[in-house]
């Protein structure tokens, strides 16, 4: 069995300062660190007011910070050969290259901490990461996160709750304006809110979050995700149109979001298709609450169950998987798997398994062997250590 495990935070912001310290001749005045999310149950709820669940993962972004003195910004990547290079004059929608472009993200978190009273002077940064990119476990939010905390290290400002909050919104607006890719805020809120050993419940019409507990080593479980890599864009329009259709049902039922609607009020709704999008959502939102129910009470068969349906409600109604994601789900479910889903935005990326720690090994096998099989390529697997969220490090020179 190999799972992808990575190098501890500390570890990996001293190895991003010294790549800093080579390229441009002087440490980082800090490292920003934020982590990529896999989310448990509760998926295309955030744009529709609802209910989700998503966990941190120990895979992060690392964001090595300098001011340069003047106005320019320049944006490296250990994953990129380019760099981008321009001017905080011409920061906007379209900057860093525009939809779809790795330094749209960059470039647009600092636009949007400017728009927000976080105003930056002209800066060095060079980022790196662990998250794996396109698998649908939020490598952007991560790397949003990442450069919105450092960046604010170096305004002196305090990373409290409050900035955590408005840094959130920044970086959505980053992604939404500048990076174009039409995101519902669940990646951004769990990269900097998550706290160590717990998932995240958000809830997007009140605008709140709760830590809930997972206590999954006590009980002898992990998160085991699978990355199909079968590569997923949230700018192929797949996501915005899953959103319009759901935009469109509220509309059809005279409700200003799915929140609102009721699963009777769903099933009225004469076009089949609305009514399958809509029915997705209203049941997600009441599978979150059961999940937390579940969680709380210890009830792992149940958290399991919930998440086999949502599965397939993702499969049949939102008709957001794919035949490498229902394989992953199905392999791990048979080889002992108390439930498994596929996870993030769908239409390729990671599936989401909860695994008894002695049927790891046997998950992992049954996965590859089904893979390997339907001639698919090889899957890579990671577990998911519920981790904490957004923070700084200051690695010491040398
Ligand atoms: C992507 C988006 C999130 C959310 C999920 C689906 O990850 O960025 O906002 O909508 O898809 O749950």
């Amino acid at each position: 069995m190999s799972l992808l495990d990575p190098d501890s935070r500390t570890t990996r912001a001293a190895a991003v300062a010294r790549s800093f310290a080579k390229r441009h001749g002087v440490p980082p005045q800090v490292v920003g660190v934020a982590p990529g999310r896999v989310n448990l149950i509760g998926e295309h709820t955030d744009y529709n007011a609802g209910l989700c669940l998503p966990v941190a993962l120990p895979h992060a972004t690392f964001a090595a910070v300098r001011p340069t003195g003047d106005q320019t910004l320049r944006i490296s990547s250990a994953q990129q050969v380019e760099p981008w290079v321009g001017s905080l004059d011409d920061l906007g929608p379209g900057a860093g290259g525009g939809s779809g472009s790795w330094a749209a993200y960059v470039a647009g978190v600092v636009w949007a901490l400017g728009q927000a009273g976080l105003g930056a002077p002209g800066l060095d940064i060079h980022v790196d990461s662990t998250v794996p990119l396109g698998a649908g476990l939020s490598s952007s939010a991560a790397l949003e996160c990442a450069v919105a905390v450092a960046v604010t290290s170096v305004l002196g400002v305090e990373l409290d709750t409050v900035t955590r909050q408005r840094l959130v919104v920044a970086c959505v607006r980053a992604e939404t304006e500048v990076a174009r890719a039409p995101t519902g805020g669940m990646d951004q809120t769990v990269a900097m809110l998550a706290q160590p050993g717990t998932a995240l419940l958000i809830d997007f019409r009140e605008d709140c979050t709760q830590a809930v507990p997972l206590h999954l080593g006590e009980s002898g479980h992990a998160l085991l995700v699978t990355d199909t890599r079968v590569s997923h864009a949230l700018t192929d329009g797949s996501y915005g149109n899953r959103r319009a259709e759901c935009r469109a049902a509220a509309q059809a039922l005279g409700v200003p979001t799915l929140r609102q609607a009721t699963l009777a009020d769903v099933e009225a709704l004469a076009d089949p298709v609305l009514r399958a999008r809509a029915r997705h959502v209203v049941t997600e939102i009441d599978r979150v609450q059961q999940a937390v129910a579940a969680l709380e009470a210890g009830d792992w068969t149940r958290v399991g169950t919930l998440m086999d349906a949502s599965h397939r409600s993702m499969r049949d109604d939102f008709e957001i998987s794919c035949t490498e994601l229902d394989l992953a789900v199905a392999a791990a479910v048979r080889a002992g798997a108390r439930g498994a889903r596929m996870t993030g935005g769908g239409f390729g990326g990671s599936s989401v398994a909860l695994v008894p720690r002695d049927r790891l090994a046997a998950v992992t096998a049954s996965i590859d062997a089904a893979f390997t099989d339907a001639g698919y390529a090889v899957a890579s697997h990671l577990l998911a250590v519920p981790s904490g969220g957004a923070g700084l490090e200051h690695p010491a020179p040398g």
